[in-house]
């Protein structure tokens, strides 16, 4: 087997292990609305998991000479976040039928814009659809995985744990960004 095929496989058995785990043994409720609430935050942190790496797999490589593994399965790792959200995406559905919540518009448009585009990332994360869309590939994943980074930082704006990791994943990105500006530059 190719390190490449092995290292897709470690990547879905141990983001499907988790979702399975988290979900499977979760503790119990005592009503339906916190056990959707449980599922819901347990798919947007793996999702989390799964997207940052995938978030800061090239500044690592650019600013440490590190993480040449997570450049190489970055495909991998964005799908699997892809799906763990659009089990987030099930909850949210769940949740929402159960409660009988009002989602404000607002809500629905931007968190609804992410899911589109964690679908059509996952979608086009495939060397046909490289080809195919040329520099608009680069365009269009960088746009979606910026857009879900703010969905991420906004919703965690007031979890320390969540705000931290956020802004210190887009230290990086920024970091490298500036840092290849610089190399290029005669
Ligand atoms: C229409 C779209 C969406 C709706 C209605 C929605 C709804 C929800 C709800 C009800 C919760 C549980 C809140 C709680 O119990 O504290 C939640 C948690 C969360 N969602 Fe979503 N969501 C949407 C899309 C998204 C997207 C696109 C992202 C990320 C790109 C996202 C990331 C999160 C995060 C980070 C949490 C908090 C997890 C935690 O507490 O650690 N959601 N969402």
């Amino acid at each position: 087997m190719s390190a490449r095929r092995s290292g897709r496989e470690l990547i879905f058995l141990v983001g499907i292990a988790s979702l399975l785990g988290c979900l499977v043994f979760a503790p119990t409720f005592e009503t339906v609305k916190e056990g959707y609430g449980y599922g819901l935050r347990v798919t947007a942190r793996i999702t989390f998991v799964f997207f940052l790496l995938a978030y800061i797999a090239r500044p690592m490589v650019v600013l440490f000479r590190k993480g040449q593994w997570l450049v190489r399965h970055r495909r991998y790792l964005g799908v699997m976040a892809a799906l763990s959200h659009t089990v987030h995406f099930g909850y949210v559905l769940l949740y929402f039928a159960a409660t009988g919540e009002a989602l404000e518009v607002t809500t629905i448009i931007f968190g609804g814009l992410g899911f589109v585009f964690f679908w059509i990332m996952a979608l086009t994360s495939n060397d046909a659809s490289v080809r195919a869309l040329g520099m608009w590939w680069k365009r269009l994943h960088r746009t979606g995985m910026h857009y879900n980074w703010l969905i991420f930082a906004q919703t965690y704006l007031f979890t320390p744990w969540g705000i931290a990791v956020a802004l210190a994943a887009g230290g990086l990105r920024l970091a490298a960004r500036i840092k290849q500006r610089r190399t290029r530059r005669p």
